[in-house]
């Protein structure tokens, strides 16, 4: 009997609330209105004059309404250096490509024209972390470009022939293990937040650099992998590295370069090696080019 009353009872409350689903009565909607959000937002931005300036670097306040300005914190910047003029940052690109505006927002790399102005009421700039100031946001990348360069960024090939005149062939599948390492802007965002990074940067190479060894060993056109290991065969230049993961939170292209030099260290120390070429580089050039 109990359960046929439930029955009941269940049978009703399905009936009225399929008439309240199927019912073309317009339904009227509460909802609280929506509080404006103060758009003033007050930047304490990084100043330093160099090295040759008297004064010590401090912070100095703009008080800025952002819905004045482009949604992004280079937007902002860029509304600040027109209260202000003696503020130096880089940019070039507004899109997240040259990888030449990062700076430390509220304590966390990024690049500034990708990333949104924080809600928050005080927004704190300061350049990227551990690395010489020069002026303002403004930071030396001598040593982190000379680490880059000294991976030799480029496509090696054994028998060389004259510059431009082949085209290398790649499989898709060969191709496919780039993805996720060529698309790194060398925004330094990664291995300026790492710790080894501030610890060993002389020695260690830093993520960012780690990763573009292994694209380049990993690329299946590139024939100087023995050497390019060789090289990175030391205690410091990739082994420095701790898996902490800081690089892949810092990454603001979403890249995985901690991932890349897990592989990498896999290869340097012969666990792994490089995969074998799908198809010959040399397919779609002259036949005299065939090697
Ligand atoms: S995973 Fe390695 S490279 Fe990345 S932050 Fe940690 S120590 Fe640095
Ligand atoms: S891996 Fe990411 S954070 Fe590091 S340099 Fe490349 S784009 Fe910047
Ligand atoms: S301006 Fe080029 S990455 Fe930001």
């Amino acid at each position: 009997m109990k359960s046929f009353r439930k029955l009941l009872w269940d049978k009703n409350s399905l009936c009225v609330s399929l008439t309240k689903f199927y019912s073309t009565e317009k339904k009227v909607v509460t909802t609280k209105p929506r509080q404006p959000v103060d758009p003033r937002r007050i930047f304490k931005v990084y100043r330093f004059g160099g090295i040759l300036s008297k004064e010590k670097p401090k912070l100095i306040n703009y008080d800025l309404d952002v819905s004045k300005c482009g949604r992004m914190v280079l937007d902002a910047l860029i509304k600040i250096k027109d209260m202000d003029p003696t503020l130096v940052f880089r940019r070039s690109c507004r899109e997240g490509i040259c990888g030449s505006c990062a700076v430390n927002l509220q304590g966390t790399n990024c690049l500034a024209c990708i990333t949104p102005i924080p809600p928050d009421k005080v927004i704190t700039i300061h350049p990227i972390p551990h690395m010489y100031v020069i002026r303002d946001l403004v930071v030396d990348m001598t040593h982190f470009f000379d680490a880059y360069n000294s991976i030799r960024p480029y496509l090696v090939r054994l028998n060389k022939g004259p510059l431009g005149k082949y085209q290398y062939a790649q499989s898709i599948n060969d191709n496919a293990k780039l993805v996720g390492l060529y698309e790194c802007v060398l925004c330094s965002c990664c291995s300026t937040a790492c710790p080894s990074y501030w610890w060993n940067g002389r020695r260690f190479m830093g993520p960012a650099t780690l990763l573009h060894a292994y694209r380049w060993i990993i690329d299946s056109r590139d024939e100087d992998t023995e050497q390019r290991l060789h090289e990175l065969r030391d205690d410091f230049k990739a082994f420095r590295c701790h898996t902490i993961l800081n690089c892949t939170l810092a990454c603001p292209k979403g890249l995985h370069p901690g991932l890349a030099i897990a592989k990498l260290k896999r290869l340097i120390s012969g666990l792994d090696k490089k995969p074998l070429s799908e198809i010959n580089a040399m397919i779609y050039s002259e036949p005299a080019a065939k090697c």
